[in-house]
């Protein structure tokens, strides 16, 4: 009997590591044929560890389960959840680029292949990079770190530039607050992504590539690093790539630990052994990016979603979605939620549903006040935008962004002056200092919004004016973007930014 226990961190931190120790110890006390077998997560942290035992009918599970469940668990006498792929979580979604994480053994290949992997790395082998690149842009595939650019066309510009060397970046620095998509992928099929990373590769004739992953990814770290070993033994990476006669070789390297480092250009010059401190654009990364050759930066999704574009065609991506926003996104729900996790669907369900009914509605059962999408320097959408399409244009329109998406829910206790005040004072903490407007304006937003909380006359406009310069005059996002939970905090609830005396009235 094979016994599937999730070995993804979050699924460890409830307790996972003891439950499959505990399991295999009893079984092989009770002298049981059982073989336990460690997964990604299914995303349904609210049942972590979500316990799976094989059956003729499918995989039935048991969550959450403690160690002193095992017995129970082995006797056959634990209620089980049913059949996990019959569940609702599970059958809302279309699983494209997460379609093996929770199922395969991420360090198995042979699984791994089993389920669908390696056949869109089969296919671009066979493919002119030209068509590979082309292929991509059709699929509509855009930029899942935030920026929504479209990859096809990412990759069109670094093909086009002549230079002897090219470098294939995978952002893997993910920081955002609420979003965990990328360490569930990296824990739980670590292949797709060399894969996606491989056919990048091929498609704009790079021959190296990095991960840079962020240091507080210990597990992601460990795996990914093992996969790379057990990809270059296989030949699915070095100098034959699966005997194609063509080149791509891989490391991972880690970061230190500063936020702004997931912007692309401070990324490279964290890559390079430099100070993280964001470069000016142009030039872009596409034409002179790591060592000033043309490199593609692309996040980890937008990388693990290529071997599946590549494996059932452009056009099976692209059917999914909404306007400009093509294909499927792991959405993350966290805060204060019934049930958060991650829950990959196609583009354009409505942010009421994604947060009432997905998500249950709030834990503490209060109603919902806002929603942050988008990480820290994402918009608060109050209830009144909840029928907004997750869409990038859908978002934009609203003043909002989906950024990686993540959600961060919030009941009616929330304090938005207070949420205001913490987007300056993050912006003021992980700023690169390169440019003023954010280097001196977070700090001076920080102190306007105590002038507000003081009661100050006329401090409401002053970091409305603020809030117009660090959006026009920053060099990055980190300082462009942190008006969009001021603004929104502000335009939502106003009589939260009122005196005292005022807000009592
Ligand atoms: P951007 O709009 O400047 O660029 C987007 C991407 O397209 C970049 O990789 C850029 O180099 C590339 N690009 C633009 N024109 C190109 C062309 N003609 N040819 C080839 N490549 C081209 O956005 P940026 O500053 O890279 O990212 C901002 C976004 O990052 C925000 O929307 C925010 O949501 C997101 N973000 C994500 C975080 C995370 O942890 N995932 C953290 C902070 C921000
Ligand atoms: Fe650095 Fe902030 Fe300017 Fe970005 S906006 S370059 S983080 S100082």
């Amino acid at each position: 009997m094979k016994i599937y226990v999730p070995l993804d961190s979050a699924a460890k931190a409830v307790g996972a590591d003891d439950v499959a120790e505990a399991i295999a110890k009893d079984a092989a006390a009770r002298d049981l044929d059982v073989t336990v077998i460690r997964t990604g997560s299914r995303g349904m942290i609210w049942l972590e560890p979500l316990v799976e035992v094989e059956t003729d009918a499918g995989r039935v599970g048991y969550g959450p389960v403690a160690v002193e469940d095992v017995p129970a668990l082995l006797d056959g006498k634990l209620a089980g959840l049913g059949l996990v792929e019959d569940l609702d979580w599970m059958k809302g979604q279309t699983r494209l680029t997460f379609q093996r994480c929770g199922v395969i053994d991420p360090l198995d290949l042979a699984d791994y292949e089993a389920h669908g992997g390696l056949a869109g790395l089969r296919r671009a082998i066979a493919m002119a990079p030209q068509e590979i690149v082309d292929e991509v842009t059709t699929s509509g595939l855009r930029g899942r770190g935030g920026a929504g650019f479209p990859t096809g066309i990412k990759w069109n510009t670094v093909l086009a530039a002549p230079a002897s060397q090219k470098y294939i970046v995978c952002n893997a620095d993910e920081g955002d607050s609420g979003t965990f998509a990328d360490r569930m992928i990296m824990e739980g099929d670590p292949f797709t992504l060399i894969e996606g990373m491989v056919i990048a590769g091929l498609a704009v004739e790079a021959t190296q590539g990095y991960v840079y992953l962020r240091s507080e990814y210990p597990d992601a770290i460990d795996i990914m690093e093992k996969a790379v070993g057990l990809a270059q033994r296989a030949g699915m990476l070095g100098a034959d790539v699966l005997g194609s006669g063509r080149a791509f070789e891989m490391e991972i390297r880690v970061g230190a630990g500063a936020y702004v480092c997931g912007e692309e250009t401070s990324l490279l010059n964290s890559l390079e052994g430099k100070r993280g401190v964001v470069r000016a654009k142009p030039p872009l990364p596409a034409l002179e990016g790591f060592l000033g050759k043309p490199t593609v930066v692309n996040n980890v999704i937008s990388l693990a979603t290529v071997p599946v574009v590549l494996e059932k065609g452009a056009q099976h991506y692209a059917d999914f979605g909404l306007g400009r926003s093509r294909g499927t996104i792991p959405i993350q729900i966290a805060g204060n939620v019934k049930y958060g996790g991650l829950y990959e669907t196609a583009f354009g369900m409505p942010l009421g549903q994604l947060v009432d009914e997905v998500a249950g509605g709030t834990l503490s059962g209060r109603p919902v006040k806002a929603v942050q999408v988008g990480g820290p320097l994402g918009a608060y959408m109050p209830r009144a935008a909840f029928d907004t399409p997750f869409g990038y244009e859908e978002f934009d329109g609203q003043g909002g962004l989906i950024g990686h998406a993540g959600l961060v829910v919030f009941d009616d206790s929330a304090d938005m002056r207070g949420m205001a005040r913490f987007a300056m004072e993050f912006c003021a903490v992980e700023s690169c200092g390169k440019c003023t407007p954010c280097r001196i304006g977070a700090v001076r937003g920080v102190e306007t919004i105590d002038r507000i909380a003081a009661g100050e006359a006329g401090a409401v406009e002053l970091l409305e004016d603020l809030c117009e310069t660090m959006k026009d005059g920053s060099l990055c996002a980190l300082g462009g973007f942190t008006p969009y939970p001021v603004m929104s905090a502000l335009r939502a609830f106003p009589e939260e930014f009122l005196p005292a005396e005022e807000a009592a009235e």
